[in-house]
C-alpha cells in the first residue's frame, strides 16, 4: 500500500509519517510539502532515510507537477494536511488560504479522479462549525453542526469540505473528512499559542494574551490526531465525515498558567493585548461518532499530554530555536545538496 502525505513537513502531518513510517514497515510513504515557513525538514529527519519514506518537495496547486507526481506514483490513498493554517495570518492576508486551501484541493482530487486513487482523506478542522457561547457548556459541535465560519482560514476550509462532499456526490470519488479540535504536542510552529508561551517564557519574554483570555479550545494531543486519521483513512465509511476531540476544553488563560507553572515562570509575564479581530469564543468537539463506529479514543488527557509536551520543548530546544533564528529554511538546500 502507498500513501501520499501533502503537507507532511509541518505540524500534524510530520507527526503523522513519523509515527506511521515506522508503525507499517511494508507500506510506502510519499511526503509531498511546498516548505513554506511553516514546513521543516528538520521535523522529519528520524524517518528521511527509512526505506519506505520518501520526500518530494512541491506544491499542491501546481497542477502540471501533481499530475507528474501521480502518474509516477501509483497511490493508494492520498492524506492532505497541506494548508496555510495560521488565523491571525489570514487576518493580514487571505489569498494564499484560499488558493492552497481550496484550490489546491482541487488540484488533488482531480489528480486522485484521473489516477484511479483509492480514497482521498481531507483534514479539516473544528473551526469549520464556527464558535459556541462560552455560558452553554452543554452545546458541542456534531457531525451535523451547520457550517458557520468566522475568519478567512476557517471559511477557506468549509469550502474545501464542501468540495470534497461535492466530488464524492457528483463523480462517486471516495472520500473521508476528519474534524479536530486544537492540536499540541511536538513539532508545532511557535507561532501558535503553546508553544509561542513555552518559548517566550523559558526566555522570561512577555505573554500576549488575546483580549481577556476567556476564550476557550479543545485540546488534543496530536499523536491521538494521527490516530483517528489512520483508522478514517483503513475503516472510515466514504463520504462521511468524523469529528475528533477528547473533552478538554481550557480558556486560553488556564492553558498560558499551566505553562507558567510547569516552568516556575511568574504570572506576571502575563500580558494582555488587543483581542483577534472575529476571535471564535469557544470550540468543543462531539466525537461520539468516531468512538462507537472505528472505536477511537484518545491516549492523552491534556494534563498527560501538555507535560510532555514541555518536556519535549525542554529537550528539543534546537529545532524551535533553529526556527526563531530563521536557520530552518536553510536546511533542505543542506539536506539536498548532495542528492540533486
Ligand atoms: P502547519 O502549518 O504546521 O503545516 C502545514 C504544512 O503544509 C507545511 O509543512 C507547509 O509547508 C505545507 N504547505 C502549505 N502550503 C502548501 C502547498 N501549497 N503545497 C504543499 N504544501 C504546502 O499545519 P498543521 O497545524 O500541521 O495543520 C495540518 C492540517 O490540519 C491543516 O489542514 C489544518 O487545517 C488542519 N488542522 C490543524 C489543527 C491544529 O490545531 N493545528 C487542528 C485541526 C485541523
Ligand atoms: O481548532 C483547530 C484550529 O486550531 C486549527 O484549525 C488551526 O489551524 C490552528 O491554528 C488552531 O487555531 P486557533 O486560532 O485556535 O489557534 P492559535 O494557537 O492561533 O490560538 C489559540 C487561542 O489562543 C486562540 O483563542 C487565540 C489565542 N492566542 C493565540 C496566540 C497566537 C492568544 O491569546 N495569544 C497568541 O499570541
Amino acid at each position: 500500500m502507498k500513501t501520499l502525505v501533502t503537507g507532511g513537513a509541518g505540524f500534524i502531518g510530520g507527526n503523522y509519517v513519523l509515527t506511521m513510517v515506522p508503525r507499517y514497515p511494508d507500506e510506502e510513504y510519499v511526503v509531498l510539502d511546498a516548505l513554506t515557513y511553516a514546513g521543516n525538514l528538520e521535523t522529519l529527519k528520524d524517518i528521511m532515510d527509512a526505506p519506505n519514506f520518501r520526500f518530494v518537495k512541491g506544491n499542491i496547486c501546481d497542477r502540471a507537477f501533481v499530475d507528474q507526481l501521480f502518474a509516477e506514483g501509483h497511490f493508494d490513498y492520498v492524506i492532505n494536511f497541506a494548508a496555510e493554517t495560521h488565523v491571525d495570518r489570514s487576518v493580514e492576508d487571505p489569498g494564499v488560504f484560499l488558493t492552497t486551501n481550496i484550490l489546491g484541493v482541487q488540484t488533488l482530487m482531480d489528480a486522485c479522479r484521473k489516477h484511479g486513487v483509492k480514497r482521498y482523506h481531507q483534514v479539516s478542522t473544528d473551526e469549520v462549525y464556527g464558535d459556541l457561547p462560552l455560558d452553554r457548556p452543554d452545546l458541542l459541535f456534531r457531525e451535523d453542526t451547520p457550517l458557520h465560519t468566522s475568519s478567512p482560514y476557517s471559511a477557506s476550509k468549509a469550502g474545501a469540505d464542501l468540495l470534497v462532499l461535492a466530488y464524492h456526490r457528483t463523480y462517486g470519488m471516495d472520500v473521508t473528512i476528519s474534524r479536530c479540535s486544537n492540536n499540541y504536542g511536538p513539532y508545532h510552529f511557535p507561532e501558535k499559542l503553546i508553544p509561542l508561551m513555552i518559548s517566550r517564557a523559558l526566555a522570561d519574554e512577555s505573554l500576549p494574551v488575546y483580549g481577556n483570555g476567556a476564550n476557550v479550545r479543545d485540546w488534543l494531543y496530536v499523536t491521538d490526531h494521527c490516530n483517528a486519521i489512520d483508522m478514517i483513512v483503513r475503516r472510515g465509511r466514504s463520504g462521511e465525515v468524523y469529528n475528533i476531540g477528547g473533552h478538554n476544553e481550557k480558556s486560553n488563560l488556564e492553558v498560558v498558567r499551566t505553562i507558567l507553572k510547569a516552568l516556575g515562570k511568574p504570572e506576571s509575564l502575563i500580558h494582555f493585548v488587543k483581542d483577534r479581530p472575529g476571535h471564535d469564543l469557544r470550540y468543543a468537539m462531539d466525537p461520539a461518532k468516531i468512538e462507537a463506529e472505528l472505536g477511537w479514543k484518545p491516549e492523552y488527557t491534556f494534563e498527560t499530554g501538555i507535560r510532555k509536551t514541555i518536556d519535549w520543548y525542554l529537550n528539543n530546544r534546537e529545532w524551535w530555536e533553529h526556527i526563531i533564528m530563521g536557520e530552518y529554511q536553510n536546511y533542505y538546500a543542506e539536506m539536498y545538496r548532495e542528492r540533486n
